[in-house]
């Protein structure tokens, strides 16, 4: 499947219908993550970056915060484990390159630690709780 997804890199008023879209699924359908928490006014200052399938259906999203906090990740569950989260990371952080970014920053749900590790993401601190979910700190220098 991942060779069949189109990336596409952009503003929110481009890509918001598809990234709440995957967002909703992922967060507040599958997760349980009150709608009210899910969304904040941060999605219209941030670079977003939304794949599709071949079908033309958002598959993934994520999106980079002008302070180079990477966030919001997610992939539709019949999309995962196929570099469809990999290539979202990847072209936000070439996006973030290219405008000038050294550190990248996330807030990792701790399940996905190891998804980030291997992009290059180091864990720091404590674990704390976000919406009920465990998280941690993880950073990439460039
Ligand atoms: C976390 C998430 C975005 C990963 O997306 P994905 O498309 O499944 O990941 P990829 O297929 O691109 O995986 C890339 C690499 O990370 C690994 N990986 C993926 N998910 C992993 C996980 N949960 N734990 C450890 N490694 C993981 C893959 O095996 C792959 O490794 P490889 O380099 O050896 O091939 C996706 O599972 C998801 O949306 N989960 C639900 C929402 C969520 O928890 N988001 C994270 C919020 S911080």
């Amino acid at each position: 499947m991942a060779g069949q997804i189109t990336l596409v890199v952009g503003d929110w008023v481009t890509l918001a219908q598809d990234a709440l879209n995957v967002r909703h699924d992922v967060f507040v359908a599958e997760q349980g993550v009150p709608l009210e928490l899910e969304r904040d006014d941060m999605d219209p200052v941030s670079i977003h970056a939304v794949a599709y399938g071949a079908d033309g259906a958002p598959a993934g999203t994520g999106r980079l915060l002008p302070d180079g906090h990477i966030g919001r990740m997610a992939v539709h569950r019949h999309a995962r484990g196929t570099g469809v989260g990999r290539q979202l990371l990847e072209a936000l952080m070439t996006r973030g390159i290219a405008d000038g970014h050294k550190r990248f920053v996330l807030s990792a749900q701790t399940h996905a630690q190891g998804f980030y590790a291997r992009s290059g993401f180091t864990a720091h601190g404590e674990i704390t709780m976000d919406a009920g979910i465990p998280h941690i700190e993880m950073v990439r220098d460039i």
